[in-house]
């Protein structure tokens, strides 16, 4: 069993492409107050969770409840893929504002059960390319997240990984 171990107070990222499970594992592991998901602001901004045209004030909406939540000293979990430098600066940005270490949780799974399960959902309809991209992101990532901010970075590896994983928040 792998055991995650994060701050009372931290910034958690969930890193990984659509299909590696992030939102059942934020809510799986997290009190749904605590999960704040990039659907969920799209949804919120645009009354459409897949309006890509909403991303930018989606997150913007996004970062300023996460830093409501961490200058409350509120434990909090962003749920959107964070596979480029540039939405994960944001992140490290806000966290940093509030005297918060930024963490990032990444799930890899292999790119043909992501595909799988994309197949097989209703509310995604991106096509096979742009997965292979968020997967070359992905790949690209691993050097880059401790070098961005991120003072711990747990990788969880596969889907008995993932299954096994057990979060503990250290005082
Ligand atoms: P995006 O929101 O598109 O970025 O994807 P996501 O990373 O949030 O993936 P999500 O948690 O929505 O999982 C995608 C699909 O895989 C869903 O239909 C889940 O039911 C399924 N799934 C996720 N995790 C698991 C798992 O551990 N086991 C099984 N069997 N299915 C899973
Ligand atoms: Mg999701």
């Amino acid at each position: 069993m792998t055991t995650v171990d994060i701050p009372e107070l931290a910034l958690v990222a969930l890193v990984g492409v659509s299909g590696s499970g992030k939102s059942t594992f934020a809510a799986r592991h997290f009190a749904p107050s605590q999960v704040l998901a990039s659907d969920a602001f799209r949804a919120m901004v645009a009354d459409d969770e897949n309006d890509q045209s909403a991303s930018a004030d989606a997150f913007g909406a996004l970062h300023h409840v996460a830093g409501v939540r961490l200058r409350r000293g509120r434990l909090t979990v962003v749920d959107a893929t964070n596979l480029q430098p540039h939405a994960r600066a944001g992140l490290v940005r806000v966290a940093r504002e509030h005297d918060v270490l930024p963490v990032a949780i990444v799930l890899d799974v292999p790119e043909a059960l992501a595909w799988e399960r994309t197949l097989s959902r209703a509310d995604r309809t991106h096509g096979r390319q742009v997965l292979a991209r968020m997967q070359r992101d992905l790949r690209r990532s691993y050097g880059q997240l401790a070098r961005e901010g991120f003072r711990k970075v747990h990788v969880l590896r596969g889907v008995e990984e993932i299954d096994a994983a057990r979060i503990r928040l250290e005082k």
